[in-house]
C-alpha cells in the first residue's frame, strides 16, 4: 500500500507535557514526504525538532496530533502489536552514538533484527555475513564493538539497520562522532540504500552531510521554514 512513500507526515504536532507549567510544542505542523529510493536531509538548530520527528516516524512515539504514514499506514490508528510489527519489519534506525550492545558481537548486534522477527538460524547467518560485507567489515564479525574503530561501529550499525530491509531508513547525525574519511564512508553507504529504493530520513548538522542528499528540509521552531 502506497509503497511510492514510505513516510509522510500531515500536519504533524508533537507536544511534551513540561516539568513546569510550560508544555513544549517541539513540532508544530509539520508536513513532508520521503518517497522510495530518496535521502532526505533534516537541517535546522538545536530543538527545532528533528529528532522528534524521527521519532514519530520511528514508531517510537505517536503525534500529539495530525498524521504520520509509514508505508501508507497511520501510526496513530494502530494498536501496540501492529505498531511494534511495524518498527520492527519496516524501519531501520542509525545513531549518532551507534547504540551497539557492548556485551554482543559486531555480528549478533546486526543479527538483532532478524533475531526479534525470529527468523531461521540459516537465514539470520546468511543476511548477516551478506550485511556486513556490504558495509565493508565482514572480516569484524566475532569482535565485540570495544574492538572496532568508531566508523567500524558505525558501519555495524549501518548493517543492523539495513539487515532486514527496512523500507525506510532514519539516521540522527550518523557522521556527528566521524572522522571527515569515515563519515564520507557512512554517507555513500546510506546512499547505496537510497539507490536499493530504501527511502532515507537523515538529521544532521553538518552541511556535508546534508549536501549529499536528494533535498534538504529546514526546520526552525518546530516547523519546515
Ligand atoms: N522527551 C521529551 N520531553 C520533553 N521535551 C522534549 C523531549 N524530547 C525533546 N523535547 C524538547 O522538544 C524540542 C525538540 O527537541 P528535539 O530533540 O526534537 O530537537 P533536535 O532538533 O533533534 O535538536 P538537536 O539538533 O540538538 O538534536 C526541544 O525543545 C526539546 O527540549
Ligand atoms: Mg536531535
Amino acid at each position: 500500500m502506497n509503497g511510492s512513500v514510505p513516510v509522510r507526515a500531515l500536519d504533524a504536532r508533537k507536544v511534551y507535557a513540561g516539568t513546569g507549567e510550560e508544555s513544549v510544542h517541539a513540532l508544530d505542523g509539520v508536513s513532508l514526504e520521503v518517497r522510495a529510493g530518496e535521502m532526505v536531509a533534516l537541517v535546522g538548530p538545536s530543538g527545532c525538532g528533528k529528532s522528534t520527528l524521527l521519532n514519530l516516524v520511528g514508531c517510537v512515539d505517536l503525534p500529539s496530533g495530525g498524521t504520520i504514514e509509514v508505508d501508507g499506514r497511520a501510526t496513530s490508528s494502530l494498536d501496540d502489536d501492529a505498531l511494534t510489527a511495524l518498527r520492527r519489519e519496516r524501519i531501520g534506525t542509525v545513531f549518532q552514538f551507534f547504540n551497539l550492545l557492548p556485551a554482543m558481537t559486531i555480528a549478533e548486534n546486526v543479527a538483532l533484527p532478524l533475531v526479534l522477527q525470529r527468523r531461521p538460524r540459516a537465514e539470520i547467518d546468511s543476511r548477516v555475513t551478506a550485511a556486513l560485507e556490504a558495509v565493508g567489515i565482514g572480516n569484524k564479525a566475532r569482535s565485540y564493538p570495544s574492538q572496532v574503530s568508531g566508523g567500524q561501529m558505525q558501519r555495524a550499525a549501518i548493517a543492523r539497520a539495513t539487515v532486514h530491509d527496512p523500507a525506510i531508513v532514519l539516521a540522527d547525525e550518523p557522521t556527528g562522532n566521524l572522522d571527515s574519511q569515515s563519515g564520507a564512508t557512512v554517507l555513500a553507504l546510506l546512499r547505496t540504500f537510497a539507490s536499493n529504493g530504501q527511502a532515507i530520513l537523515m538529521a544532521t548538522h553538518s552541511t556535508e552531510a546534508a549536501s549529499v542528499c536528494d533535498r534538504i528540509i529546514r526546520m526552525q521552531d518546530g516547523r519546515i521554514a
